[in-house]
């Protein structure tokens, strides 16, 4: 194998404001041949344009090469192996952009009869199906625009199941396995959040849960598999157990790309399970959307459904509104088509065996890169894992390296860094997930670069402290960023 070198891409530029010279266009037009007007005279004042102070005045080449440049600063799954576990940056298929880009689907209003739209109709009713199959549920919402956005739908689901039977339970179950989200959503939803400790294998023991279980507890919400990377293998007796007492089963079924066409949770005696589409069925996501969390439910939280929900009769496609127990709508119109659509896609050029294939290949990815780095850095499970991976920063504690600085040393070597200091069960967390799109090679080279890292840390411990230096920008104070925004340029600094 190839030394592994870091050679960044220094791109250090000025801004587009602080380019050009006075004069300079980026543009060239043929001399008038019609006469000069003053448009003073034709347009009222107020809708002409003045001059922008500090406005740039470049070459042609000036702005393409800034705006091409500023393209590549943004690393993104198209660029290089994006190992961010939990988040699931998949590759997205082309061939799913050309069909999202087909007049028929990217041009329709919302407002366009039903009569004219019974393609679109069609495929979202199918895409329901095929979700509704791969999970083993019921039926489908397609409405919710991401994963928590679906848990609160899923739990107001809930909600109004059991108002209707006139129970007002108030608890929800959360192991510290689940993801953030489940926390927020079972609080949003109006409930009182109880953890859940996971046990030494890092799944949930059926014994705690019947100790927590009682008649005031509305559902657990377990994602599997959990944040650990880790299956939850005793979810059928915890449904059990749950379910005696009458309560829900809700699953995060965030990380379905690990499950799909081996496992069906609705077997598992889940009721109700949200799915990322952006994670599993390979559609685009980052910085919170445009995505789509459809949620699956047993066929008992049917009425609850948002409406429209779509229906099929006499050959035609219709939205049905009126379905007096729905807890309405959860999204304008019907929820992101564009996504729907490139899932849709997905499903349908992979088919049920390459829906299974990408599963199986997701989990041996990331059981090979645990292979690769166990011993270079701690691993707190070590047993199989399922679609991610979990290392922590003990080993290299005694060079005074954090989990930080290791993540920032990848960048100098071309990587993005993986999820680190989560799940927050883990001290020191570096959550790696590969998916089933990475070759043998790019995971060996990320492997290789890890370890290599590993070393650094032992011999030469600064270079990693003060990485990243192959950048434009280094160590951001990110609290700052975040709390203080610099969204506008102005010439004040
Ligand atoms: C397990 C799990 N649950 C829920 C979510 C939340 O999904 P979203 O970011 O689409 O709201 C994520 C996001 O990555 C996740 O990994």
């Amino acid at each position: 194998m190839k030394e592994i070198r870091d050679t960044g891409l220094i791109q250090d530029e000025p801004l587009i404001f602080e380019r050009g010279s006075k004069g300079r266009r980026g543009y060239s037009l043929p001399g008038w041949d019609v006469e000069k007007v003053d448009p003073d005279r034709f347009i009222p004042p107020h809708l002409l344009r003045g001059e922008l102070e500090g406005f740039p005045q470049v070459s042609e080449i000036d702005v393409v090469r800034h705006f091409t440049r500023l393209s590549q600063w943004n690393y993104g799954v198209d660029s290089g192996l994006y190992p961010l576990g939990s988040c699931t940056m998949k590759y997205n298929p082309k061939v799913n952009e050309e069909a999202a880009r087909m007049p028929g689907f990217s041009l329709p209003h919302p407002y366009q009869p039903e009569t004219l739209s019974q393609g679109i109709l069609r495929l979202m009713h199918e895409l329901e199906r095929s979700l509704a199959e791969i999970a083993g549920m019921d039926h489908v919402t397609l409405q919710p625009a991401a994963g928590a956005h679906g848990e609160l739908t899923g739990m107001m689901m809930v909600k109004a199941c059991l108002q209707a039977r006139g129970d007002k339970r108030t608890k929800v179950l959360v192991p510290d396995t689940a993801h953030g989200t489940n926390c927020s959503t079972s609080t949003v939803a109006s409930f009182q959040m109880v953890g859940l400790t996971s046990n030494e294998r890092g799944v949930i023991s059926p014994g705690r849960v019947a100790e927590k279980m009682d008649e005031d507890v509305a559902a657990i919400m377990v994602t599997n598999p959990n944040t650990l990377g880790l299956f939850e293998e005793n979810l059928a007796e915890i449904a059990e157990i749950v379910h005696r007492k009458g309560g829900f089963v809700y699953c995060d079924g965030a990380n379905l790309n690990a499950l799909m066409g081996i496992v069906k949770l609705g077997d598992l005696g889940v009721d109700v399970v949200h799915i990322n589409l952006h994670k599993t069925f390979s559609t685009p996501h980052g910085g919170g959307g445009p995505g789509a969390g459809p949620v699956a439910i047993k066929k008992e939280l049917a009425p609850y459904l948002p409406v429209p929900v779509i229906e099929k009769s006499d050959g035609m496609y219709r939205f049905n509104y009126e379905r007096p127990h729905s807890i309405g709508k959860v999204r304008a119109f019907y929820g992101n088509f564009g996504i729907l659509l490139r899932a849709y896609a997905y499903i349908l050029t992979m088919g049920p065996e390459g829906l299974r294939r990408a599963s199986e290949m997701a989990v041996l990815n990331a059981n090979y890169l645990m292979h690769g780095l166990k011993g270079a850095y701690h691993l707190p499970y070590d047993r199989p894992c399922m679609h991610e991976c979990i290392f922590t920063d003990r080993l290299q504690e005694k060079s005074h390296v954090s989990t930080l600085d290791i993540a920032k040393r990848l960048i100098d070597y071309g990587f993005h860094p993986p999820t680190i200091y989560f799940p927050l069960v883990v001290k020191g967390a570096l959550m790696m997930e590969p998916t089933e799109t990475e070759s043998k090679e790019n995971i060996d080279r990320f492997i290789q670069t890890m370890i290599q890292i590993a070393r650094e840390a032992e011999e030469q411990p600064d270079l990693l402290r003060q990485a990243p230096q192959r950048v434009k920008v280094r160590r951001l104070d990110e609290v700052l960023a975040a709390r203080k925004p610099k969204l506008k340029w102005t010439n004040r600094g």
